[in-house]
């Protein structure tokens, strides 16, 4: 049994110390889905987004559809991006963030089969939730809940051949293997989502705030109909949502009062969940082993296979 993968301790979900190592191991470090180039309809359109307390802009600068730039607010300067074969359009928010190649090497052949931008953009909205992005990070990338929390969905997509594959920052879900591009879901490692569903297509990202139980949820939603049919699928996809959300903010209520501590994996049906929390382990542990280095005297403790968050200074009250 010693091959099961352990979950990451309810600390890791609670702690803004650890939250700032994960900003600097994970999200300085990552790429981010801004959504495809039809975002961006008409010359000079532009974009917001905030990322890890990171504010960018990206803009359309001319006629060309995918002559598209992103810009880190702050200072002016340009943020690497990248717009793939079938028209996404990704982003890093510093320049530690290795190249596009380097950071997906396998997701462009995957990606190449659906063209994502015959949907147009129609609809944007965020919110906050009561949860730590990894909360909903690990709703999403298991589909045991889905049964039970999502009625209506479920009847549409049984969880009977749900299957997810991990490949290097990227996930693939995939409902019913006999429809390619209905029931496909992907996560990009750490915080984004594409997922083509009910006849529309929806995009989100989980941002994190600077206090680890508040998540900032921004969801985009693309569809061919603008009127009523596109309303049905808003109200559709939106259940879902809201179903996802609820059950982010007990989980979360469970974590914060030592309900739920730590446990194992489901070696079959939670690989999704095990992948990226392996990736968000292995990257924080490194962090904090490349920054205590030079401080030998910091002392930490890796109980079991993680890093014990009590451990971690607060760098603000330090
Ligand atoms: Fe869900």
């Amino acid at each position: 049994m010693a091959s099961l993968t352990r979950t990451l301790p309810a600390s890791w979900y609670c702690s803004s110390p650890l939250y700032q190592l994960e900003r600097r191991a994970v999200f300085l470090k990552a790429w981010y889905l801004l959504g495809p180039i039809t975002r961006f309809h008409s010359v000079g359109d532009k974009v917001g987004y905030e990322v890890a307390q990171i504010s960018l802009t990206a803009c359309r600068m001319s006629e060309e559809l995918r002559d598209i730039k992103v810009f880190d607010e702050k200072t002016g300067s340009e943020f690497k991006s990248y717009i793939t074969e079938t028209g996404l359009l990704f982003a890093t928010i510093s320049d530690q963030a290795p190249s596009f190649d380097e950071f997906f090497p396998d997701l462009k052949p995957l990606i190449g089969t659906v063209d994502f931008t015959k949907l147009p953009y129609r609809r944007s909205i965020k919110y906050e939730g009561k949860f730590n992005w990894k909360t909903m990070v690990d709703g999403y990338q298991e589909c045991l809940h889905c049964q039970y929390t999502h009625p209506s969905f479920s009847v549409f997509y049984p969880p009977t051949f749900y299957t997810v594959y991990n490949h290097k920052n990227f996930s693939q879900h995939v409902a019913d293997p006999n429809k390619a591009d209905d029931g496909l879901f992907l996560y990009f490692f750490p915080n984004c989502t594409l997922n083509v569903y009910g006849g529309g297509m929806s995009s989100f990202r989980v941002c994190p705030t600077e206090k680890p139980g508040i998540t900032r949820m921004e969801f985009d939603y693309y569809h061919l109909e603008s009127g009523e049919k596109f309303e049905e699928y808003f109200k559709f996809v939106r259940q879902v949502a809201m179903e996802d959300y609820e059950l982010c903010e007990k989980a979360q209520e469970n974590l914060e009062k030592g309900i739920y501590a730590e446990g194992i994996l489901n070696p079959v049906k939670e690989t999704g969940v095990a992948f990226y929390q392996q990736r968000v382990l292995e990257l924080v542990c490194a962090q904090h082993e490349t920054e205590t280095e030079s401080k030998p005297s910091a002392a930490y403790e890796r109980s079991s296979n993680t890093l014990t968050v009590s451990h971690l200074v607060d760098p603000a009250s330090s």
